[in-house]
């Protein structure tokens, strides 16, 4: 039985190898994308999201959700994604061919999970948490019905928005709280982990190989991805983070996790945003949240190239 999953997004380049990812592994079935303001506007992101679809064929409803985080100001990431959000030089994006369903993304997530029998829904973030949050205010029995939450964000040892905070986190660091304070199983895909996922040109060469419409996407894209990392962060090669909660849902095996109590610091003048990760053993009993530590680096990427083999 393949995992159902909600992919709760801002694309984004790395949102969008992730949308890729989940679409095209028979582990997964996309059963929804929601989308959030994160890397750019809603609005933007939201058409980014319908691009992706309209290029790979995915068919799973979008709903657009939160226009900004629960207390904080808005702010993008137009640094690292551009002004559109999913900035890519001499590709011709194409005129979505889908379209954004009505419902509100947060009620798409209550009614899609009340919906389905308990531990059947997996929710994916890779965005601001905010929808997250709000699922959770509105309808709290969410927890208990929800399989677990793998989340991209944050980070024990390195930042990227801060010295020590990581951006998803940072945008709305009072929804990351509401999240991990609820005891449904959350594990964190943090820095340390997609700072791995490195999409070389060795990478680059084998999507190009393989040819077709979905390859020709994803090349393009990690070309703007790896001019944006180098100039904004000076990465050689661009960290892909995303796609990194889908293939530890895929394979286990592919990123290795440690139980760990998370919490989010919600003031300090140089650490607000922080996830604090309390590697101290033994965790205790009641610890529902577990960090990404290790990635296969080799089996990631086969996971990436069939996925876009599949899509094409
Ligand atoms: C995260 O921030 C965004 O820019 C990326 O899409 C990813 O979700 C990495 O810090
Ligand atoms: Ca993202």
């Amino acid at each position: 039985m393949p995992r159902k999953i909600i992919l709760d997004c801002d694309p984004g380049h790395d949102d969008a190898v992730a949308m890729l990812l989940a679409a095209g592994n028979p582990e997964i079935e996309l059963v929804g994308i929601t989308t959030i303001g994160g890397n750019q506007t809603l609005e933007k992101v939201t058409f980014n999201a319908r691009q992706v679809a309209t290029i790979a064929g995915i068919t799973a409803p979008i709903h657009a959700g939160c226009t900004r985080p629960l207390l904080r100001p808005m702010r993008t990431a137009a640094d690292i994604h551009g002004d559109s959000g999913m900035e890519i030089h001499g590709y011709d994006l194409p005129t979505p061919d889908v379209t954004v369903e009505s419902a509100h993304a947060v009620d798409f997530l209550i009614d899609t999970i009340m919906r389905h029998a308990p531990g059947e829904i997996t929710l994916v973030p890779t965005g601001p948490l905010t929808n997250i949050a709000l699922a959770v205010r509105k309808e709290p029995r969410i927890v208990e019905r929800v399989r677990e939450v793998v989340l991209m964000g944050g980070g024990y040892h390195t930042g990227n928005f801060s010295a020590v905070a990581e951006f998803n986190i940072s945008i709305d660091p009072e929804a990351a709280h509401i999240v991990f304070h609820e005891p449904w199983p959350v594990t964190m895909v943090g820095l340390d982990l997609t700072h791995q996922a490195l999409a070389t040109k060795e990478i680059e060469a084998e999507l190009t190989a393989l040819g077709g419409p979905v390859a020709q996407f994803v090349v393009a894209l990690f070309g703007a991805f790896r001019e944006n990392y180098r100039n904004a962060q000076g990465f050689d090669n661009p960290p892909v983070h995303d796609p990194c909660t889908i293939a530890y849902l895929i394979d286990p095996e592919v990123v290795s996790v440690r139980k760990a109590p998370l919490e989010v610091e919600l003031r300090g003048e140089h650490t607000a945003g922080m996830t604090v990760a309390d590697f101290r053993a033994p965790a205790p009993a009641e610890c529902h949240t577990q960090v990404a530590v290790d990635l296969d680096w080799r089996k990631f990427w086969d996971l990436v190239l069939d996925a876009v083999k599949a899509l094409s």
